[in-house]
């Protein structure tokens, strides 16, 4: 996810390596391609792992998501990200937003599937015949009913898989997601077809799983409130909402891992900021810690905030108003976050 999902955060998802932390593969933010290949500077600023063997430090995966409308500069681009290392190149055509639709790039191609299919084609003839070629869309620009078509486009120009997100281009990210949608693109297609879209628990997934058919998953947004989806689904971790105490820790670490790679304060602060956003969009017990963190202006502030909640002690540093009067008694501790609300 662009601004978000970047090379700290993938290595503290991927801690311990594919079996310990459920994540098969990860994808880059995008890297936005226009009329000349990009120069290997910036790929390796975008995507450090390049420079690891294409992987993050525990050994996951990572491909290069590539974006734009042009054949030659997108191939050209894919050539050099697999020169520097990269493990897979995956084609961004869902991106709906619109600076980049306005110019030719992301969930504009939808319109054109036989564009699609030409630039898979040219990035598929540009990297060897062992690097996987993925291609990311969405149902539709503003209908449902193309994505067939598209998915044709994607498997005929070579793809090695194929994602969806389960909405149209129009849509945003309004609801609802249509998984159902899906179900005749798992039948027809002969690559694996991989269900994105508001799989926020492993609930979700199977309920997805039961729509369409599809049996490999992306994940999101749901992973910022819930960072062991991925292990759920494997089934090598509990089905539950991770504790709060669980979540802030792995905030800290990334904040502090953030530091280690050079991010100022400032910029450590909007993505702690970022990362309650959005796990308070998924889970009922992350809103008030959001509510908080999003008032503090002073990273240390925000650290230390976050500590209490680590050491489980949420109901202090929660509170969101001043409280009136004497500090009143302490409730008692809250015992169990694993019996908290669900996270979506
Ligand atoms: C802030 C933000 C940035 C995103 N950036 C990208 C991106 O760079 N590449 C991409 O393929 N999808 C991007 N997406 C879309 C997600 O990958 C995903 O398809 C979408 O959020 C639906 O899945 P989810 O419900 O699991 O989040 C982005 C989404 C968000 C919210």
């Amino acid at each position: 996810m662009d601004g978000v999902t970047c090379h700290v955060y993938r290595d503290v998802l991927t801690r311990g390596g594919p079996e310990v932390c459920g994540i098969s593969t990860c994808v880059s933010e995008f890297v936005r391609v226009t009329d000349h290949q990009v120069p290997d500077h910036v790929l390796l600023r975008m995507v450090p792992e390049l420079a690891q063997g294409g992987a993050t430090p525990s050994g996951v995966p990572v491909y290069v998501q590539i974006l734009g409308g042009a054949e030659a500069p997108m191939a050209a681009t894919a050539r050099a990200a697999v020169r520097l290392g990269a493990r897979g190149i995956d084609l961004n055509f869902g991106c709906p937003a619109r600076t980049v639709n306005r110019h030719d790039g992301g969930a504009a191609l939808l319109r054109t599937p036989e564009r699609i299919r030409r630039i898979t084609a040219a990035v598929r003839d540009a990297v060897p015949d062992d690097v996987p070629v993925s291609v990311k869309v969405r149902l539709g620009w503003d209908r449902t009913n193309t994505i067939g078509a598209i998915a044709s486009a994607a498997e005929e120009g070579g793809a090695t898989f194929l994602v969806v997100h389960c909405r149209t281009r129009c849509q945003g990210y309004a609801p609802p997601v249509d998984w159902h949608a899906l179900a005749p693109v798992v039948t027809d297609l002969r690559i694996p077809v991989v269900a994105n879209g508001d799989l926020f628990t492993p609930q979700d997934v199977a309920a997805c799983e039961a729509a369409c058919g599809a049996t490999a998953f992306m994940f999101g947004r749901g992973v910022m409130g819930r960072p062991s989806l991925f292990r759920q689904v494997r089934g090598i971790a509990p089905r539950a909402p991770d504790p709060l105490p669980d979540l802030a820790r792995l905030v800290c670490a990334y904040a502090r891992s953030l530091a280690h790679h050079g991010a100022p304060p400032r910029a450590r602060l909007c993505r702690i900021k970022q990362w309650w956003r959005m796990a308070a969009a998924t889970r009922a017990d992350a809103v008030p810690v959001f509510d908080r963190v999003k008032r503090m202006g002073d990273l240390g502030d925000a650290l230390a905030f976050l500590e209490t909640i680590s050491d489980g002690r949420p109901e202090r540093p929660v509170r969101t108003d001043p409280p009136p009067g004497p500090t009143p008694r302490p409730p008692r501790r809250a015992t169990a976050s694993r019996s908290g609300p669900p996270a979506a």
